[in-house]
């Protein structure tokens, strides 16, 4: 570097540490780096493709004596909620948009909490947790590492954008009343159903494609498509994940791994999680794996997600997906 640059160089970074942070956003020494080869499967890029359509006509689920019309399948202002009588009221916000409001929560969380395919399942995490999250994604503290190529991350963020205080706070409430429940199936094996990237950016099934080596990654897609994306509330995920990972990840989850920080002396002995820090019993690996690297990576920052730093610091990409798969397979 020549003089005259790294003055202007040293000159930026006295800028940057004169900034109080009460008067601006903060701001980011270095932009998070990107997912290593290893995990690129857990951000894949999202192509420009069309949006899936629901099946024409009216549409039912088995084992629910409810017909649902098209229009209201189609209606973006009120996802359909099948099972009504099954959960408490939900408070405005999650059900329906208000004019010029954020996507609703249902649409993407269900009523029931459990997550869409590439999206957090919500269901009993912590009140206080949840409304930490929500102005961490407006505050620009929680990003994704690839942040590009990441359009559900960034669906996330407009919609804690556009919440009022009191809308967080209810819709808080209201994830957080709700029982956690069993949605991920981890498979191992070889070889899995090929899978590609799909207008979010989350994986897909190819149709009639043959199966693909593992390759010590990790595919995770809908139970069942046609059900998840009527938002069948019963349904869940399955994660393809290479032989012996769930073994290898209960050795790293119990020792701490490299930084032999036992998870359980935070996230509660049976991983459950407790006040303020969220459970990781149950959740999908897919989106353990993203949070693990976005945190490693530094795309989520902040005063909470530091405590997570030393565990994270040393652990290898492998290693992740290890401690995500066997995670995964835990009862919530
Ligand atoms: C358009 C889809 C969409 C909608 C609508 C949506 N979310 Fe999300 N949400 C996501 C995705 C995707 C993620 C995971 C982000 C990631 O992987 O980086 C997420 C993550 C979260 C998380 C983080 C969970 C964790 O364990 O840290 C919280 C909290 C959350 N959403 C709350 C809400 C609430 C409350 C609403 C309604 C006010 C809502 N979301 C509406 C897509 C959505
Ligand atoms: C020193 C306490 C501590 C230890 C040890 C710890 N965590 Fe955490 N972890 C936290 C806290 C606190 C948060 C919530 C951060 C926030 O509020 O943003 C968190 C968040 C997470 C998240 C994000 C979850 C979500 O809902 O998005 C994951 C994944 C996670 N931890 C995994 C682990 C794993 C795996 C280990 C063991 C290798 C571990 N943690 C060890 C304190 C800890």
């Amino acid at each position: 570097m020549n003089a005259p640059r790294r003055l202007a160089v040293l000159i930026f970074a006295l800028a940057l540490g004169a900034c109080s942070p009460q008067k601006a956003e903060p701001l980011k020494a270095k932009a998070p780096a990107g997912p290593p080869p290893a995990l690129a499967w857990a951000y894949p890029d999202a192509p420009e493709a069309p949006l899936p359509d629901y099946p024409p006509g009216p549409q039912h689920l088995p084992g629910i004596d409810r017909v649902v019309s098209s229009a209201e399948l189609n209606d973006p202002a009120h996802p359909v909620d099948w099972t009504p009588d099954r959960h408490p009221a939900p408070p405005a916000v999650v059900g329906h948009r208000r004019p010029g409001g954020p996507a609703p929560c249902a649409e993407c969380h269900f009523y029931n909490g459990v997550g869409f395919v590439g999206a957090a399942d919500l269901a009993g995490l912590p009140a206080g947790y949840i409304t930490q999250q929500l102005a961490e994604f407006r505050s620009g503290r929680r990003v994704s590492s690839q942040r590009a190529n990441r359009p559900d991350t960034e669906e996330m963020i407009a919609v804690a954008k556009g919440l009022t205080e009191a809308e967080a706070a209810q819709a808080a409430a209201y994830y957080a009343s709700l029982p956690r429940r069993p949605f991920v199936r981890v498979v191992e094996t070889d070889v899995a159903p090929a899978a590609r990237a799909n207008h979010w950016g989350w994986q897909e099934l190819i149709p009639d494609a043959p199966p693909q080596p593992l390759n010590g990654g990790v595919v995770e897609v809908a139970e069942d498509w046609p059900r998840m994306l009527l938002r069948d509330p019963r349904t869940g995920v399955v994660a393809y994940v290479p032989r012996g990972a769930i073994a290898r990840g209960e050795a790293l989850v119990r020792t701490g791994g490299p930084a032999a920080q036992p998870c359980a002396s935070c996230h509660g002995a049976d991983l459950k999680g407790r006040e303020g820090v969220p459970p990781l019993a149950g959740r999908s690996p897919a989106y353990l794996v993203r949070m693990l690297w976005d945190i490693k990576s530094g795309a989520r920052s902040g005063p909470a997600v530091a405590q997570m730093l030393v565990p994270v610091s040393d652990l290898t990409p492998a290693q992740i997906i290890d401690i995500a798969a066997y995670l995964g397979s835990r009862t919530p």
